[in-house]
């Protein structure tokens, strides 16, 4: 049964503030909701230009008490030649470009870190009998949305979509927008305020509304049985939908099609037969025109259909082993730098790991955008999605599980139609002790529960003894693949020590190196073979293969990283200036040695038993 969290959430919180001993009861910490496939859908966008002021102090919110203020910002009024005095005025402030982050619009805010408040005049004709949903590719990191100066919702998490209902507060003709997203880095975030990643802020992601009507289809899966190769099986979630209303799935391309009945909690359990289904795989992404349709809602989607799954040692993808030649990507966007969001950037990023020869990438450290997992669709690439729990969150708040519960849940709900999506990575080098493990083995049960079809992974740190890397983390009971980070020659030894290391790994279960590397400044080649070349990036890559050829259990790898990406604790000037330089391609799009050893070995299949 799947959990639907937006019922769960305030009660939930209610609990945690209340076991938190402030016995208040918590402001309902989001009203938003998770719709499956939203990109597929028409839509009105809000892109572009929005009004925006920095507000270091809150002021837009509290008044010189700390007092929340009833005349906020979001009130939107205007200030009037000859009229009272204001502190601010929407119409008369400077713009920024929706989506993106602030940091690289404008200078004096490439290190701003605080409130920013957003406001957006549009017009929408309500259609009578429709709901109308206000739908945010991602807010980075604290949230909140009114309309016409009602509050619709408000979210924390800076990396998943989610979804608002904005009826009640549109008027017929001209309404007004206002959003204040707030980037601060908290200790009790998901990620916290520790990353090795630079804290873009804002409606990073794109914007818009949807219309749909009173019962609609919010949340669906679909996929292809592991028992029979012809055999669709899943399940249509119809928000408003009573028990009895008719769903139907139709696949294009194949004559398949059913027709199911809702249950009374709105779901209908999908199986229909698709004989001659050709199965998505990377040598043949093949994508399918599907229709799901509801009453008077419809979905278009677009998906291939495969099977993953684990055999011992081995990941079977349409029940043969595969060896996911991979790398790992952050959403850095090539040449302008900044969050990534667009078709073209995916398409880049894509294409450089296209070109290196992979059929796999690991998408770090966070759920990446819908053009990201759409591009990795048609080009045939695996993904390793990721929930940011990222290095020491705090494993022993329960709000703190919350956030990171509610996150995987948007992460899961939102792009379970992806095909290429096969891991759901829980988190990226937690520290071990017993509070971690409790909070990331309930994130791998609830991530279970919200889709059984995946593989569930994280990144774990490994011990070394001597010239033995021993993995033997207890959170490893609880995955499907171990995924294991290391740096041996770059921040532990050098070239010679990754030939004298070996591996011990305490789980009979496949692995995946989901980082190893050393960092290069492009075109930076002396002192011959020292940190920073690319003659020492490529020659490191090079003694890595020969020990990762020696895991008998290794099944995939993911190298850090595809491209240079902006970090806030890489400031060696002249080589780093705020950017971790371990990408195979630099910032601006420069191949280094290292990309095309990399290449040489995955199109060569020198790495990793030939499948
Ligand atoms: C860590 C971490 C990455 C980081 C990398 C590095 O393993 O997972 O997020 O960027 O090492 O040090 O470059």
């Amino acid at each position: 049964m799947r959990l639907r969290s937006e019922h769960l959430r305030p009660v939930l919180l209610m609990l945690v503030t209340l076991v938190n001993g402030s016995a208040c009861i918590a402001r309902a910490q989001s009203d938003s909701i998770v719709l499956t496939g939203a990109d597929r859908r028409p839509q009105m966008s809000l892109n572009g230009e929005w009004h925006a002021i920095p507000d270091q102090y809150g002021t837009g919110i509290y008044d010189f008490h700390n007092h929340e203020r009833k005349d906020g910002w979001f009130l939107n009024q205007h200030f009037k030649p000859g009229g009272p005095p204001m502190d601010y005025d929407f119409a008369t402030a400077p713009t920024l470009k929706v989506p993106g982050d602030w940091n690289t619009q404008r200078p004096e805010l490439f290190w701003y870190e605080g409130p920013m408040w957003y406001e957006k005049d549009f017009h929408y004709d309500l259609k009578p009998g429709t709901k109308i949903f206000l739908r945010i590719g991602a807010a980075n990191y604290k949230s909140i949305f009114w309309i016409n100066g009602k509050k619709v919702c408000e979210h924390e998490g800076g990396f998943t979509a989610f979804a608002c209902d904005i009826t009640a507060a549109l008027k017929p003709d001209t309404n007004f927008i206002v959003a204040m997203v707030d980037n601060t880095r908290r200790d009790d975030g998901v990620p916290t305020a520790q990353t090795d990643w630079f804290n873009y802020g804002g409606l990073t992601r794109e914007v818009s509304l949807i219309t749909v009507p009173g019962a609609f289809i919010d949340q669906y899966d679909l996929h292809l049985s592991r028992d029979s190769k012809d055999t669709i099986e899943g399940w249509v979630h119809v928000e408003g939908g009573q028990g009895g209303d008719k769903v139907s799935v139709s696949i294009g391309e194949t004559g398949a099609k059913t027709e199911a009945t809702l249950k009374a909690d709105g779901v209908a359990d999908i199986e229909m037969k698709a004989p001659g289904l050709k199965l998505w795989s990377p040598e043949s992404p093949k994508l399918y025109p599907v229709a799901i349709k509801a009453g008077s809602d419809s979905v278009n989607e677009l998906m291939g259909f495969r099977t993953i799954e684990v055999k011992g040692t081995e990941i079977l993808l349409n029940g043969k082993p595969i060896f996911l030649r991979g790398v790992s990507i952050h959403a850095e966007a090539p040449y302008r730098t900044g969050r990534a969001w667009s078709e073209k950037d995916a398409e880049t990023l894509l294409g450089w790991a296209k070109q290196l020869g992979c059929n796999f990438a690991r998408l770090a450290h966070y759920p990446h955008d819908e053009n990201m997992l759409r591009a990795a669709d048609k080009l045939g690439i695996l993904i390793w999605s990721e929930n940011p729990v990222y290095w020491a969150v705090e494993f022993d708040n329960l709000a703190v599980y919350d956030k990171a519960r509610r996150q995987l849940d948007e992460e899961i709900n939102t792009s379970r139609d992806h095909a290429s999506i096969i891991l759901w990575s829980m988190a990226n080098e937690t520290p071990v002790n017993d509070a971690r493990t409790k909070f990331i083995s309930s994130l791998a049960t609830e991530a279970r529960k919200l889709d059984p079809t995946r593989l569930i992974t994280a990144a774990l740190l490994v011990r070394t003894q001597g010239t033995t890397k021993i993995v033997d983390d207890p959170l490893g009971q609880y995955l499907d693949v171990i995924g294991t980070n290391e740096y041996t020659g770059w921040y532990e030894g050098d070239l010679s020590t990754i030939d004298k290391t070996t591996w011990q790994i305490a789980y009979d279960k496949p692995q995946i190196m989901s980082e190893f590397g050393g960092g290069a400044k492009a075109g930076k080649h002396t002192p011959a073979n020292s940190f920073f070349t690319e003659e020492y990036q490529a020659e490191l890559y090079k003694h890595q293969f020969g020990m990762l050829s020696k895991i008998p259990q290794l099944r995939g790898m993911s190298p850090w990283c595809l491209m240079d990406f902006r970090s806030p604790r890489r400031m060696l000037s002249g080589i780093q200036d705020d950017f971790n330089r371990k990408g195979l391609v630099s910032d601006q799009g420069v191949k280094k040695q290292a990309f095309a050893v990399l290449q040489k070995a995955y199109l060569s299949k020198a790495v990793g038993k030939a499948q």
